[in-house]
């Protein structure tokens, strides 16, 4: 999308219609309640749920989701292990009911790291919710947006190289079309759970402008109501995609 044709209300009732989030908060709310981190993750997972349902409700188009960054690898071994189980058979169970939900799932991130019955379910989850026309659910997983940037940009060296582009000219709409959301609108709203005021390398390119939302609460203990704060927060602000404040009023009033 060139930025002279950025539209300034996404959706006829001014909903966002791609919201991104950084689900933070599950170790510090297991921590609270004297627990492993992992009954945080846990509780995390109905987070997910609750959201997932609201959003596709709400007639969302787009609700994408960091489950684990590029970085998250360093985390102690048993936490990384009981994430990716967590993972495997949170899909195992969940995979029926965002088919007949009409949800459409879509993982990015390089999921070759995986453990093979992960890469399965994911591959499975994707193709058996292929043609839903509901929300669309993007999980990132082995998600970093340098990783997402530099696979771009591998792609395009490698169709030149290859003669299938024979314009050497590398444009803004070239890198978009292969980056891992290349099918997906770019976030209208950004939220972080969890206190921390961050990107933490998630969709770095994609976010250029999106609003930002962020929250103390914490990501098992986020609901409906709370996003609805952050959808309220995105609905009272004034988009401007580099125009001035006065040309987006008199644009918005020619509508
Ligand atoms: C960050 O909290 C959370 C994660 C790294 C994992 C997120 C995973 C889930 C919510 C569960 C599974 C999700 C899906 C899509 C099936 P943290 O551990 O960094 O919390 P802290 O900052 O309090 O330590």
């Amino acid at each position: 999308m060139s930025y002279d044709n950025a539209p300034l209300v996404k959706t006829d009732n001014g909903n966002p219609c791609h919201i991104a989030i950084i689900m933070d908060g599950n170790g510090r709310w297991a921590k609270k309640r004297f627990m492993p981190r992992v009954m945080g993750h846990r509780a995390g997972v109905k987070s997910v749920k609750n959201i997932v349902e609201f959003c596709n409700e709400q007639k969302i188009e787009v609700l994408s989701l960091f489950a684990f960054s590029s970085e998250n690898w360093r985390r102690p071994p048993e936490e990384v292990s009981l994430l990716m189980k967590l993972f495997s058979v949170t899909l195992g169970l969940e995979i029926k009911k965002l088919a007949k939900n009409n949800v459409k799932l879509i993982c990015i991130g390089d999921r070759s790291a995986f453990p093979s019955e992960l890469q399965d379910k994911i591959a499975e989850g994707e193709a058996v919710t292929h043609n839903n026309s509901g929300l669309t659910l993007v999980v990132a997983a082995n998600y970093g947006g340098h990783w997402d940037i530099a696979q771009a940009a591998n792609q395009v060296a490698i169709k030149i190289q290859t003669g299938v582009l024979s314009n050497a000219v590398i444009t803004e709409a070239l890198i978009s079309e292969h980056l891992s959301t290349a099918s997906l609108p770019n976030p209208d709203l950004f939220i972080r759970t969890g206190g921390e005021e961050r990107i933490s390398n998630f969709l770095l390119w994609q976010l250029a402008y999106t609003e930002f939302y962020f929250t103390p609460t914490l990501w098992p203990d986020f609901t409906p109501t709370v996003l609805q704060q952050a959808i309220d927060s995105f609905k009272g602000r004034q988009r401007r995609f580099g125009r001035t404040g006065d040309q987006v009023l008199a644009k918005t009033n020619s509508l």
